[in-house]
């Protein structure tokens, strides 16, 4: 391979930068020409990219959000699409494709592949949600921000003799849920692995009332529960004044932590050189702190690990 295309597809995440700082010189030091694609999927369908410089990712490590920009870009499904982006490709001789990005946008690298691109993805996604890797490039930033968050929620529940329903992101993962509720003691955690009917949520902050919590945090993962409507119902129904926050997109954005700026560093520079080696169609992941591939179809077919470990120590600690 001599070209190769780098993108950022799907929510952005913390970390995303430092894998495009990391890919981006490895590139340069190994005799590759790299190419920044913008906006993702539809970027690439569109020829909007560009042969990358040093000097486009000197200071780009530190920073949050993409600054290749990204974009949900469902159309990409479309095999007509994909025949688009590819001659856009070939116009500029590229060869190689790195994506980073979840499982959809694994699921439009491997279709490439099919197609004859070379291509390798790296988990960039908050929620933690790819089965093959320990750890996705953002999901530790995102964790810190959230239990920021509550601390400071729990600051003013505590002062107030209240109950506070927090709303975190992770799509169908528990997994900043569950990380979040053991480092903050909240008393009540739903997530789609371990979901509480309402009632159960009711009964399990009286008993936290009962055990002598002023200030009972109730985290529970999107997509579970209009939450503004749940607290009004705790609150009618246990008389513990309820409010409900739903934290949004600041667990997105922000400086990745420098664990997420050395994982997105190492999967960067392993994904280039795994590229020259020949391996295409696999996704980057790190297990027990050592950098594997792994065949994307594969990797998206997986069921997530069994959470139980997990679920019994918050259910020891709170
Ligand atoms: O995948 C990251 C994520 O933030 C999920 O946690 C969330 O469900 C989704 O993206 C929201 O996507 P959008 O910003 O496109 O609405």
């Amino acid at each position: 391979i001599k070209k190769i295309a780098i993108l950022t597809s799907g929510g952005d995440s913390p970390g995303m930068n430092s894998a495009v700082r990391a890919i981006v010189n490895t590139a340069f030091k190994k005799g590759l020409e790299p190419y920044l694609v913008y906006e993702g999927y539809l970027g690439l369908t569109n020829g909007n990219f560009k042969k990358a410089e040093k000097s486009d990712v000197k200071l780009i490590g530190s920073l949050g959000g993409t600054v290749i920009y990204s974009a949900r870009f469902p159309e990409f499904k479309k095999v007509e699409v994909r025949k688009k982006a590819i001659e856009k490709l070939k116009e500029e001789g590229i060869d190689a494709l790195v994506t980073i990005g979840g499982d959809g946008s694994y699921i439009g690298a491997s279709k490439l592949t099919e197609m004859g691109i070379k291509t390798i993805g790296l988990p960039g996604t908050i929620d933690n949600d790819i089965a093959s890797t320990d750890y996705t490039i953002g999901f530790h930033t995102a964790l810190d921000t959230i239990v920021r968050s509550i601390d400071q929620i729990r600051e003013t529940t505590e002062s107030h003799n209240r109950a506070t329903i927090v709303e975190v992101m992770g799509r169908f993962c528990g997994d900043l849920a569950i990380h979040a509720a053991i480092a903050t003691g909240a008393q009540v955690l739903s997530t789609s692995e371990r979901k509480l009917t309402e009632e159960e949520i009711i009964k399990e902050s009286q008993k936290a009332r009962k055990e002598g919590n002023r200030s009972i945090i109730i985290i529970v993962s999107e997509y579970l529960y209009d939450v503004n409507a749940l607290a009004k119902k705790i609150e009618a129904e246990t008389n513990i004044e309820t409010r409900a926050t739903i934290l949004g997109y600041p667990q997105r954005g922000g400086r990745p932590t420098a664990e997420d700026r050395i994982l997105a560093g190492r999967m960067g520079a392993f994904a280039v050189e795994k590229l020259i080696e020949g391996e295409t169609g696999v996704a980057v992941n790190i297990v027990n702190n050592k950098l594997t591939t792994k065949d994307i179809m594969e990797v998206v077919s997986m069921n997530r690990p069994n959470k139980d470990e997990l679920f019994k120590q918050y259910d020891l600690i709170k």
